[in-house]
């Protein structure tokens, strides 16, 4: 990959952050410390082909504790750090956005500070070669029309309080490129897919629901537009911008695969329809549900500077990647079996909370 060997991972037991610790490990030999709290969307069952690895370490902290983030980077003594650590459910940051503020907003300030602290340490050579990549999103950016896609230039417009608070922690970690020279590198992705992937979210959810025989909510008319990235392909990107991006950088990153809601649920009906018939086609499940307050219509990224400047490209269509996904949760209920049982039966989220209750979360 590159001469980044030690990489501090935060959000290492997620979706996306676990794919990367799986690469990094299995793929590179790298040595790796995920730190990860292990709320309901962590899981450590979704690192267990690293575990006993060497070099692999797992933390369990929270990111916005800072001597803890500190000791942590004293200790282990990254060359880079990936931080992934998020609280990352729309739906759930509209039911209470105390945790996305505290995690996305004030985690990120504490891993900047730590990380800060930790590279004016070091000595010249290593100084110069640190790096932290702060993972973000396309939503960011707000809603697109029909036409158009976001890219590194977009100006910023969050809806949600998950997007804002994403959006708060994007700056932050620019300003501590400006202020401070951290030699930080920003990514915006979309909408990931695949394996390990926590079932509230649309894809595992409508794929668990199918294979259950149970209702398909798809949220008012089915009409939004997500541009799909396969969790792999953005893996190998977040590997390539470490390795190749230019601090104070932003790279957007995308699959080019935009479908509508209605067509994903479609499609993985028919993928499971053909891999494990049923009685009667999946599509009859479909069942349209009230929207989720201020939705976004349509996200789509143009990554084209990844594409142009550090040759990186999507391998993926969403064919083969959903192919892929659907087959991996056919063959992988040990995983997912406990999740649905125990964290998330597939209950209707985002449905706000009051004012009063939303301030004594804060509080
Ligand atoms: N999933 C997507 O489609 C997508 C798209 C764009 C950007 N992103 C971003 O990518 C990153 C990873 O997303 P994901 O889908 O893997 O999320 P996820 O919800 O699957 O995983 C988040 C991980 O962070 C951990 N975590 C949460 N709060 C923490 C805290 N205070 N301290 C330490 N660990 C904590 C959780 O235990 C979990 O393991 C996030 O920053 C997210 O905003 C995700």
């Amino acid at each position: 990959m590159t001469a980044l060997r030690r990489i501090l991972v935060t959000g290492g037991a997620g979706f996306i952050g676990s794919a990367l610790v799986r690469h990094l490990v299995l793929e590179f030999g790298a040595e790796v410390l995920v730190v990860d709290r292990l709320t309901y969307a962590g899981d450590r069952r979704s690192l267990s082909a690293c575990e006993g690895r060497p070099g692999f370490a797992f933390l369990e902290a929270d990111v916005a504790d800072l001597d803890a983030m500190r000791r942590a980077m004293e200790e282990f003594r990254p060359q880079a750090v990936a931080h992934l650590a998020a609280e990352s459910h729309v739906d759930r940051s509209i039911a209470g956005a105390a945790p996305f503020i505290h995690t996305n907003i004030v985690g990120t300030f504490a891993m900047l500070e730590a990380a800060r602290a930790y590279r004016d340490g070091l000595d010249a050579g290593d100084r110069d070669a640190f790096r932290f990549l702060h993972v973000s999103t396309d939503e960011v950016f707000g809603s697109l029309p029909e036409e158009g896609a976001f890219d590194e230039a977009t100006r910023y417009d969050p809806r949600s309080p998950y997007s804002a608070s994403k959006a708060a922690s994007d700056h932050l970690a620019r300003a501590w490129f400006h202020t401070y020279g951290l030699p930080v590198l920003v990514t915006n992705c979309s909408n990931n897919y695949g394996p390990f992937h926590f079932p509230e979210k649309l894809i595992p959810l409508v794929l668990l629901n199918a294979l259950e025989g149970k209702p398909l909510p798809v949220y008012g008319d089915g009409g939004n537009v997500r541009d799909w990235l396969f969790v792999e392909d953005h893996v190998r990107a977040l590997v390539t911008v470490l390795a190749r991006g230019v601090p104070g950088a932003t790279y957007c990153i995308g699959g080019r695969s935009e479908r509508r809601n209605l067509q994903v649920v479609e499609q993985i009906c028919d993928v499971l329809d053909r891999l494990r018939p049923a009685a009667r086609p999946r599509r009859k499940l479909i069942t349209f549900v009230p929207d989720r307050p201020g939705h976004d219509r349509r996200y789509a990224i143009d990554p084209s500077r990844i594409e142009r400047e550090l040759g990186w490209h999507a391998r993926e269509t969403f064919e083969t990647g959903l192919e892929r996904t659907v087959r991996w949760y056919l063959d992988n209920e040990w995983w997912w079996r406990p999740l649905r049982e125990q964290r998330y039966a597939g209950e209707r989220l985002g449905l706000p909370a009051t004012g009063t209750s939303a301030a004594r979360a804060v509080a």
